[in-house]
């Protein structure tokens, strides 16, 4: 019964597992969308929240993911399909797969239009740095940017051939190579920015920002936000991770530390990028609370024009910032590639590649459209983007995630689950098991529940 590889490709060793997952972990939900939603909703109260939402709720999914895709071994679908058939279990769980799927495109399409802004960013700089203007007004730049439907649409388009350049070629060939060196070169220009945040003078407000709740500022609606960027930043709740872990070789590799490997470098860099960002902001008399999607943008280039070779290291960090957003956005991809090829045979990878980033790069259309043209459009009182933003981020994949907490936790029996974390000490499993069954859904739910009923 133990299927030891997957017709997608292995992984080539446990160190490749971890930097895939890693990038897959590691993207615009660190450095684009943590430090907005922490400015957005009451600094050290919101990074409270998450840090907590991460350790018990993250973490333990995270695992349970994992395992799940490498007894399985195939696309999640499949393997909820076949654990039905093996155990026992309702086929109703396969429900977790489809909507993985959806919510994977759904994700996919804003996130290649925000990539597509990391592009911009790089070729700005890039041009720069042989003599093009600089970046003065970066309020104005930023605008200027997301009034062009054309341009926007045009990187969102790049982007999106970039990331199924990569999934078309398959686990091996495509998705190790892009992140072997890239990664570790991100970590050390966030370590760069956060030493010039140093030189401001203004790390220690910066950081009591970040660190020094202020409770007042709690209530359902903060609570929904870090639950639901948790589940962003570590990649969960629509099966990705599951995809990855079907890759993921058995022997000598230990699924719990693995994931608190994967956790602890995905927050460590989101600490870093608001340690890096919020000493700017504030030096430049911006305020820190509100700063919404376009932080970034509009701080860091402020930065980039006042420090020493600061236009190269604006083309440095905007391009590694890109090709973090690639390793992540072929995990987007992947999972219902993955499906798409188990059902139409191995030789169509590429084909079916395209046909759904095709689908996800049309979805991104609405976003980019939401942006000017039809900024007036609201629904549930959110533009396009950010309402699908809210739909795929803040609902889907924490109900993905509770369900795949409420499958592992009751629906799978002790012996499969034994099996995949048999380094685990007992006492240690029982709590896993404990998270699984009782603690992870309860939360979600009732953060859910009292975000949206009030
Ligand atoms: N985690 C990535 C980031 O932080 C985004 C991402 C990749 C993702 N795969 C995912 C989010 C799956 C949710 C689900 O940028």
């Amino acid at each position: 019964m133990d299927k030891t590889s997957s017709i997608h490709g292995m992984w080539s060793s446990r160190l490749m597992f971890i930097l895939a997952a890693t990038g897959s972990a590691v993207g615009l939900g660190n450095i684009w969308r943590f430090p907005y939603m922490t400015s957005d909703n009451g600094g050290g109260a919101f990074v409270v929240v998450y840090l907590c939402c991460i350790a018990f709720v993250g973490l333990p999914i995270l695992i349970a993911e994992i395992l799940l895709g490498r007894h399985g071994r195939v696309s999640p679908v499949n393997t909820l399909r076949n654990l039905a058939r093996e155990t026992g279990m309702h086929r109703a769980w396969v429900g977790i797969g489809w909507m993985g799927i959806v919510a994977g495109i759904l994700i996919l399409s804003f996130y290649s239009v925000v990539a597509g802004w990391t592009l911009h960013y790089s070729w700005l700089y890039l041009k720069q740095l042989f003599g093009g203007a600089g970046i003065v007004d970066p309020g104005a730049t930023f605008q200027a940017l997301l009034a062009s439907p054309l341009e926007l649409t045009a990187w969102h388009a790049l982007f999106m051939v970039l990331t199924v350049g990569v999934v078309a070629l398959g686990v091996e060939k495509g998705l190790e190579r892009a992140v072997r060196f890239l990664m570790p070169a991100l970590f050390l220009m966030l370590l760069a920015l956060v030493a010039y945040g140093y030189t401001t003078g203004h790390m220690a407000e910066a950081a009591a920002f970040l660190f020094r709740p202020d409770w007042s500022k709690i209530n359902a609606d903060v609570f929904m936000r870090a639950m639901g960027q948790a589940f962003f930043t570590l990649s969960l709740g629509m099966c990705t991770m599951m995809t990855y872990g079907a890759y993921l070789p058995k022997e000598g590799v230990s699924i719990p530390r693995t994931g608190l490997a994967v956790a602890l470098t995905d927050t460590t860099v989101a600490l870093l990028a608001g340690l890096a960002i919020f000493p700017v902001v504030i030096a430049f008399g911006i305020d820190p609370a509100g700063g919404g999607p376009g932080l970034i943008f509009t701080s860091l280039p402020l930065a980039f024009e006042a420090m020493p070779f600061g236009i190269l290291y604006g083309l440095l960090f905007f391009g590694l910032l890109a090709v973090a957003a690639w390793t992540s956005s072929i995990s987007l991809l992947e999972p219902a590639t993955a499906f798409m090829v188990e059902k139409y045979g191995v030789r169509n990878r590429k084909r079916a590649a395209i046909v759904i980033a095709l689908l996800c790069w049309l979805i991104g259309l609405l976003s980019v459209l939401s942006l000017n043209l039809w900024s007036e459009v609201r629904i549930l009182d959110r533009d396009i983007m950010t309402f699908i933003e809210f739909i795929a981020n803040d609902l889907m994949l924490p109900l993905g995630g509770m369900l795949i907490a409420l499958c592992v936790g009751w629906a799978l029996n002790r012996t499969i689950l034994r099996d995949q974390l048999s380094d685990l000490p007992e006492g240690l499993f029982l709590a896993w098991r404990w998270l699984m069954r009782v603690v992870a859904p309860r939360l979600v739910l009732a953060v859910l529940v009292r975000a949206l009923v009030g």
